[in-house]
């Protein structure tokens, strides 16, 4: 068996290290980090430990995943997701899976592009006439605009316009609630009326209501539709033939809205942000697009996608450097020795893409950005060292999704406008909550090409 470098975090003498994770995940992260391969530390009385080599990786997403379930943190966004897809477990996970699955295939994904394209499109209009006033954008909240648009639309159709502005509210208010009860040792359970509390369970009553309508009247066609809500509706367990009842296609629909958006906003944005850093790479991009698609309407062909290396590249390098899901779990189902290790029954080991992303065995530099690095599988080509969206079983449903959505909305843009950061020496921290989101906003100013 390979050697493992094996250490332990003392923490503080009640809290352990939790509220060190409190203060400053990302900090955490990277102090468990450099400690080594396995890193044994606890939250008050419950044993943690970090895993920080590809073969841990392997071993606890793939190899032995049904061993390592998704309990602890996924079982208090229950409230949220009610056992859909992210926070099920076990048989029925499987299940749905299995029925979701097919909904995410390219060939689905290909009847999504129009709608993709023309939520970028009305989206690129809106930020050349912010272009034309001269006013100041903030990035990520013009990228969670657009994300939200292009999930709605996906989802929905145009069965919600004139509501965004509503769906919007709830969900930020969802997010909200999310991420300080990820953070806190004991939630407190939502039925005690706090002022979050309540604004929490207004939020998820009114997106259910809506969400709970769509469905009926979806359910009462003779044919639901084609886009995901309509594909959720009429999806079959393949073993079975049997549909998802109601109440699992709302759950579903809520998980797929919630996980779907955020984290290719908070991945866009880190992607605008560094391209304005270094405008040379930007440029590039834009010869690229301006090379496949001239100013004509951008077809996303088989064909065209090979052409957009570059494009991707950039957005690869930019979720290296800031992976949206910085840092997954995972709770031992059984006594079991992870490289040498026990770990007891009930233990949680933690996952984290930030810690490998950075991992100079694997990184050369890791701390420039580089897009080229990606180029021909030079790096990043290893499963277990990059793994932005999980890998194994429970791996992101949604990957290929949000590399289309990335493709449409970086191309459309790039043809028409760029971002230049109003401060160019501004510098911009993280924000480690549900996703690793920019902590201020990125003021940019938008120019016409
Ligand atoms: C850049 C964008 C995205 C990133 C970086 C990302 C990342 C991830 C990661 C790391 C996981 C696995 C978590 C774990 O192992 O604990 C995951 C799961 C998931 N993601 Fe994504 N995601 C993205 C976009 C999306 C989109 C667009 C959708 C839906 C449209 C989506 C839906 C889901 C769902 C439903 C799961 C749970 C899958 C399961 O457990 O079977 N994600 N994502």
């Amino acid at each position: 068996m390979r050697d493992y470098t094996i250490s332990s975090m003392k923490g503080e003498p009640v809290w352990g290290s939790l509220r060190h994770m409190q203060r400053d995940s990302v900090d955490f992260l990277e102090t468990c980090g450099a400690l080594g391969d396995i890193v044994n530390y606890r939250f008050v009385n419950r044993r943690m430990v970090g895993l920080h080599h590809p073969d841990l990786v392997k071993d606890v997403l793939l190899t032995r995943h049904e061993l390592f379930v998704k309990k602890g943190i996924y079982s208090r966004m229950n409230a949220v997701f009610r056992n859909g897809l992210l926070t099920a477990e076990g048989e029925f996970w499987k299940k749905q899976r299995r029925i979701i699955q097919p909904s995410f295939t390219r060939k689905n994904l290909n009847t999504m592009v129009a709608a993709m394209s023309e939520e970028a499109a009305g989206f690129r209009d809106e930020l050349l006439e912010s272009a034309d006033s001269n006013q100041t954008v903030d990035a990520f909240e013009a990228m969670l605009k657009i994300a939200l648009r292009i999930i709605t639309k996906t989802m929905f159709s145009n069965d919600v316009s004139g509501r965004h502005r509503e769906i919007a509210e709830h969900i930020y208010a969802i997010n909200a609630f999310l991420k300080h009860r990820n953070f806190s040792y004991v939630p407190l359970p939502t039925w005690i009326p706090t002022p979050s509390h309540n604004r929490f369970r207004h939020a998820l009553k009114s997106l259910d209501s809506i969400v709970m309508e769509l469905v009926r009247e979806r359910m009462q066609r003779e044919d639901p539709g084609d886009d995901l809500l309509g594909m959720l509706l009429k999806s079959t367990d393949p073993e079975t033939g049997k549909r998802m009842p109601m109440h699992q296609v709302r759950a579903e629909a809520i998980t797929i809205f919630i996980t779907g958006h955020e984290t290719t906003a908070t991945a866009l944005s880190w992607a605008y942000y560094e391209m304005a850093k270094a405008p040379k790479l930007a440029e590039e991009l834009y010869q690229t697009v301006d090379a496949v698609f001239g100013s004509s309407v951008p077809e996303f062909t088989g064909e065209a996608m090979k052409e957009l290396g570059c494009l991707d590249n950039i957005f690869y390098e930019s979720i290296r450097m800031h992976p949206p899901i910085y840092v997954t779990y995972r709770q031992a189902a059984k006594d079991v020795t992870l490289g040498g290790v026990r770990i007891r029954r009930g233990d949680t080991v933690h996952i984290s893409p930030l810690i490998a992303n950075y991992d100079t065995r694997y990184w050369n530099e890791p701390e420039s950005f580089n897009p080229q690095r990606f180029k021909g599988g030079a790096e990043g080509d290893d499963k277990f060292v990059f793994f932005p969206f999980g890998v194994g079983p429970r791996s992101c449903i949604g990957s290929h999704f949000a590399l289309l959505e990335a493709r449409i909305i970086m191309t459309t843009l790039a043809q028409a406008l760029k971002f230049e950061l109003v401060d160019p020496h501004f510098v911009a921290k993280p924000e480690p909550l549900v996703t690793l989101k920019p902590r201020s906003p990125l003021p940019m100013r938008v120019r016409r090409r």
